[in-house]
């Protein structure tokens, strides 16, 4: 069942290889992991993302670097990548094709959230997923892929996830445990065909709120994980959400550079030093734009944007 699932969600992307691990978490620590760095490289990494993805940096031993985003979008400037990094991390945020870098060093795709997108199989030489519920190929649980389009990458990978063994008692370098179960990789099959009339419609919702807001640019070929407008008037506007009872939620509140964890002051007492990111969180705001709405929904939801 794993291994039908990983063929699958390989076609998927349009990649040779897809190797099931326990999370996108995971799926970006063995990636970077399986590049072999040496200690306390510095990897550039966007000053926007969910934690996880500076997280999993760190966790392979490395030092994530912030660059700053566009200033039209929540995506890494490319122009604004040091030259002495080792590495880069893009993230393709909400399922947006972040540009690439020119640089000379191996590139690795944070896709976590881009099931679904017409863009053909992620940029660099390993690319992260996420199962998990809340994204448009969201199984019952836990889950990730690494997806890859090199063979010895991918052995070197799912040998990270199984203790570095490269046989039964023979562990030949440091690794974890790391799997997709099979009862996820079960509900991932049966999900996934699904994901190109649910992307669909997610789009077709974005276009609606696209006429009453300023939404992100975006391409036809976006999976649209979230809907994301930039807003003045966050507060007053969360309030009328609230009130209706629609959901909302921001994505994401600060930029990572300023987390807790890397300054040891409270959010907020240290500025980060990604004045587009900042800029961006001031203002994003996000509302339900998931596949289960039905034009009744998308009409409350447009008439309070409106
Ligand atoms: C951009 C990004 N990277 C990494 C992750 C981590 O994925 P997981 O929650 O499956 O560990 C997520 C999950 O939300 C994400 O959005």
């Amino acid at each position: 069942m794993v291994a039908e699932a990983e063929a699958a969600i390989a076609a998927h992307f349009g990649l040779a290889h897809a190797v099931g691990v326990g999370s996108g978490t995971e799926a970006l620590w063995l990636s970077l992991m399986a590049l072999d760095l040496p200690a306390q490289s510095r990897i550039a990494v966007p000053a926007l993302s969910f934690f996880a993805t500076a997280e999993a940096v760190l966790l392979a031993g490395h030092q994530p670097v912030f660059v700053d985003v566009l200033p039209d979008r929540p995506l890494m400037d490319p122009t604004q990548v040091p030259s002495d990094v080792a590495a880069v991390v893009l993230v393709h945020l909400f399922g947006m094709r972040c540009p690439t870098p020119a640089v000379d060093v191996p590139i690795v795709s944070d896709a976590a959230q881009c099931a679904g997108w017409g863009h053909g199989a992620p940029q660099g030489v390993l690319s992260s997923l996420s199962l998990y519920p809340s994204k448009t190929l969201g199984v019952a649980g836990d889950g990730g892929v690494v997806l890859t389009d090199d063979d010895w990458l991918a052995e070197k990978v799912r040998r990270i996830g199984t203790h570095g063994a490269a046989r039964r008692d023979l562990h030949v370098e440091l690794g974890t445990t790391s799997r997709l179960d099979a009862v996820q990789a079960a509900v991932a099959l049966a999900l996934l065909p699904h994901v190109p009339a649910w992307v669909e419609r997610r789009r077709s919702i974005a276009d609606a709120y696209d006429a009453v807001v300023q939404g992100l640019p975006r391409d036809p070929a976006d999976p649209v994980h979230q809907y994301v407008f930039l807003t003045d008037d966050r507060d007053a506007l969360r309030q009328r959400l609230d009130a209706a009872g629609i959901d909302n939620g921001v994505y994401y509140s600060h930029p990572m550079d300023i987390q807790p964890t890397l300054t040891d002051q409270p959010i907020g007492a240290v500025a980060s030093r990604c004045p587009n990111a900042g800029r961006y969180c001031e203002r994003a705001l996000s509302v339900p734009v998931h596949e289960g709405l039905t034009d009744d929904d998308v009409a409350r939801v447009l008439e309070v944007l409106a």
